[in-house]
């Protein structure tokens, strides 16, 4: 049994890659002294303690929401000074046992989950990073030209430079570091970089919306409500799963807390620290109550994952999720039994049947050549996966990249670890009553979307979690222009007509954007669920050198199911030298290209292979699933007789008929070229500034213009772009030609042509 220690820096990064190395030679995992134990229907609580009682267990709580399960453990079996073998026979021998009263159903031992907090001290880590930088290129010259070239670009905006100035007038707070949360508001505060590259959020502030009414609960190792920015913490949106007798109270260690303990009181200050308080910053939902569920601060296991997914959840909307599977680049994982269990019932029976939110960070592997494909929480559908970006709109060099990134948040952290330009990170909360200024990584990114959440579920309470998933795929845009980023470069247009990237998700969330769209979201239809492409079943060998391609022919269930949102890609594949060489591409029928797992050259593994696991792509929001799409499986476990074979596959569309959503064009999918990438990304950036600061009218000829801009790529398209211009002549002479920035977007609108 072990207890990741998660301090930060170096000496927790060495532990990790000592365990880490232990793993790779002796698998197993670590049993722990917990069981489930899961009764018949109808069976009360006296079985469970009988059952209990007979076997030498504590029963320590009844996990109601999961059905008739209840949390065991062992008084003296699998206790510390005993042999993993010996735990795991004794384990089996108590199952065995248990399984033969009558009134069992299942009981599962426990593992220790090798799950992390997705926290980077980012300026320890960099001070430590003496070695093993994978890119060791410095690309500061190349980083440099390329903000130059971007303050050209903002310079240039005067539409936009004005834009910002005016929301900034609309609100005076005095909380001391305000003006350091560039990623809420940035109008160049910091040393003049990149003004607008933020949420986007004031909109949404001075409409009124703040959280209110909602709660959001971050499931992490606790939350330290003595500090004077979250008093708006609350005890019916918080437990404690660390000490199951003390579920009910002040979910934190009690005893001096250190910085080992303060992540999820950094997280919790993210969405919740309170406004105009003269402390530290504001939160993004900062009238939002706030929870703290915790299970990370000592042994994680599949039970307590799925308590914190449950916890209160017709109470709780938004669970922020800071954290997931190791990201050493060496492990595959997905949510266990329960969990998955879990995550399912929430988003069917949590919030009235709405659904609850889980917002998950993607993971900071990226040091270690780590892949998000290979992490079954990101790839959940019931799960928001989110990615980081830097305030120059780049990805930090700890990101990782995958097709199930939903969107991301600016955090901070350099492009590459030896980058010399300057870095902004975080400013929150912290245990003991503190400020903390250098939260980063996923984990920072995380809390931010969830709030942003909280924000649109305020302006419209009866969005259900699909309608949630929806909205941010519309309401986010390009972080840079993609100069000098080859990651940031790699866009697509998918057949739906949304930008979409491996790196970024459907790019940097629009808060206020989120939340007004929301206001008149017409609400999804149900979730069709469509199997109807044949599985495979057999051996099929990867060729040297070239993918195995499996096509799979869809008939969207018979022409029902017309848009699509989760695409998911269920796999078996054992022989390989080396697990870590897999890499797992997805054509759609339109031409979107999903890599849903990426080479993790760490990941040396040739005896499990990949067990059953699923990927999910995103990039195929609103595609018409009909026609043929192409699987692709490559094994680039360098050239020896030794190659993936692959003995199950098959693919699953999930998503709706299309009634009541917004049209889409449908079109060819493509890859942007670098041109297309910068006019999308300031089309995109105008739209956003456009949209509530200036005029309506003209955010939505914008929205159409970069819509008529993608078509035109194409070839075609060019009559929309004369009708914009002809309808922006209407509206701007309708509000009289005096106005400066009316005239200045017209401007842009030709210059586009
Ligand atoms: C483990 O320690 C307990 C006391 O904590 C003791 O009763 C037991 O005999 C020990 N078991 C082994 C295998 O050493
Ligand atoms: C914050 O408080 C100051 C007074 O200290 C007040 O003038 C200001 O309007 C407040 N700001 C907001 C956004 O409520
Ligand atoms: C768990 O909580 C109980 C009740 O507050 C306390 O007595 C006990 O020491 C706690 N256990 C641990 C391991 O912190
Ligand atoms: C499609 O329709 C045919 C005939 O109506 C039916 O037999 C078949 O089961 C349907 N297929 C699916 C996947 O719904
Ligand atoms: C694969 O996993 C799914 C759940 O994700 C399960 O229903 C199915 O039985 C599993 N198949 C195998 C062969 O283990
Ligand atoms: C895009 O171009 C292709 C090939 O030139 C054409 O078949 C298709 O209809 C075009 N799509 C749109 C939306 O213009």
């Amino acid at each position: 049994m072990i207890a990741y220690k998660r301090s930060k820096g170096l000496p927790w990064l060495l532990a990790c890659i000592l365990s880490c190395a232990i793993c790779v030679y002796n698998c197993q995992e670590q049993l722990t002294d917990h069981f489930a134990l899961e009764l018949l229907d109808n069976s009360d609580i006296s079985v469970a303690k009988e059952i209990a009682k007979k076997h030498n267990f504590d029963l320590l709580h009844h996990a109601q929401q999961l059905g008739n399960v209840y949390h065991l453990q062992h008084r003296s079996a699998c206790k510390s000074n005993h042999t993993a073998n010996q735990c795991a026979t004794d384990g089996a021998a108590l199952i065995r046992s248990m399984l033969s009263h009558p009134r069992v159903l299942r009981s599962i031992h426990q593992v220790a989950e090798d799950v992390e907090k997705r926290h980077l001290d980012i300026k320890e880590f960099l001070r430590n990073l003496a070695d093993g930088v994978d890119d060791k290129s410095d690309d500061s010259s190349e980083e440099s030209r390329a903000i130059d070239k971007r303050r050209e670009e903002i310079e240039d905006a005067k539409i936009y430079k004005k834009a910002l100035s005016r929301r900034h007038l609309d609100l005076i707070v005095n909380d001391p570091h305000f003006n350091l949360q560039w990623y809420l508001h940035n109008t160049g505060q910091l040393q003049g970089i990149n003004p607008g590259l933020d949420l986007n959020l004031l909109p949404a502030w001075n409409r009124g919306f703040t959280g209110s009414g909602i709660v959001v609960s971050v499931v992490d190792d606790g939350l330290d409500p003595s500090n004077p920015d979250l008093k708006n913490y609350d005890p019916l949106a918080s437990a404690d799963f660390n000490n199951l007798t003390r579920k009910e109270g002040i979910p934190i260690r009690s005893g001096p807390l250190t910085m080992e303990q303060t992540h999820g009181t950094a997280c919790a200050g993210e969405i919740g620290a309170l406004a105009n308080n003269s402390f530290c910053g504001i939160g993004v939902a900062f009238n939002a109550k706030l929870g703290g569920i915790r299970i990370l601060d000592g042994v994680v296991t599949d039970l307590l994952e799925a308590y914190a997914i449950l916890h209160n959840n017709q109470y709780i909307s938004v669970y922020s999720c800071s954290w997931g599977p190791r990201d050493n680049g060496l492990v595959m994982d997905m949510p266990k039994f329960y969990t998955s269990k879990a995550l399912q019932l929430g988003v069917s029976k949590g919030r009235g049947g709405k659904g609850s939110l889980f917002v998950m960070a993607s993971g900071n592997g990226g040091k270690n050549a780590d892949n998000c494909g290979a992490d079954g929480f990101v790839n959940n559908p019931h799960t928001i996966a989110v990615g980081a970006l830097n305030i120059f709109g780049r990805t930090p060099y700890y990101g990782e990249s995958c097709s199930a990134i939903h969107v991301s948040a600016p955090v901070g952290g350099p492009h590459t670890p030896n980058s010399k330009l300057p870095d902004y990170l975080v400013t929150t909360t912290m245990v003991n009553g503190g400020c903390f200024k250098e939260m980063s990584g996923t984990s920072a990114a995380t809390p931010l979307v969830s709030s942003c959440v909280a924000l649109a579920l305020q302006a419209n309470p009866e969005l259900s979690w699909r309608d949630v998933q929806h909205l941010l795929s519309r309401s986010a845009r390009l972080p840079s222009s993609g100069k000098g980023d080859p990651k940031i470069q790699s866009w697509q247009v998918n057949g739906a007509g949304h930008y979409v990237s491996h790196h970024a998700g459907f790019g940097l969330l629009d808060c206020a954007k989120l939340v007004f769209t929301a206001q008149t979201w017409p609400g999804v239809t149900d979730q069709i669920d469509c199997r109807d492409a044949k599985p495979y079943r057999g051996k099929f060998r990867v060729p040297s050198r070239k993918p195995l391609t499996l096509p799979f022919d869809s008939r969207g269930c018979n022409g029902t199911l017309k848009r699509l949102e989760h695409v998911l890609v269920t796999l078996t594949m054992q022989g390989m030298a080396m697990r870590g060489a897999v890499e797992i591409w997805l054509k759609s029928p339109a031409g979107t290209e999903s890599r849903l797992l990426g080479m993790r050259p760490k990941d040396k593994d040739n005896r499990v292979g990949i067990k059953n696991q699923t990927f999910l792509t995103l990039l195929n929001w609103d595609e018409n699933p009909a026609g043929r799409w192409l699987l692709q499986i490559w094994d680039r476990g360098g050239g020896g007789r030794r190659r993936g074979v692959v003995t199950e596959a098959s693919v699953q569309f999930l998503g709706s008929s299309g009634a009541r959503l917004p049209p889409v064009s449908h079109r060819r999918a493509r890859w942007l070229t670098p041109d297309e990438t910068t006019a999308a990304f300031r089309s995109q950036r105008l739209a956003s500034a456009a949209q509530e600061v200036l005029h309506p009218e003209l955010a939505t000829l914008s929205r159409r213009l970069h819509n008529a801009l993608v078509a035109n790529g194409n070839g075609s398209g060019g009559g929309d772009l004369t009708a914009i211009v002809n309808e922006a002549r209407r509206v701007v002479s309708k509000k009289g030609v005096t106005d400066e920035d009316l005239k200045y977007l017209l401007r842009q609108i030709d210059s586009a042509l």
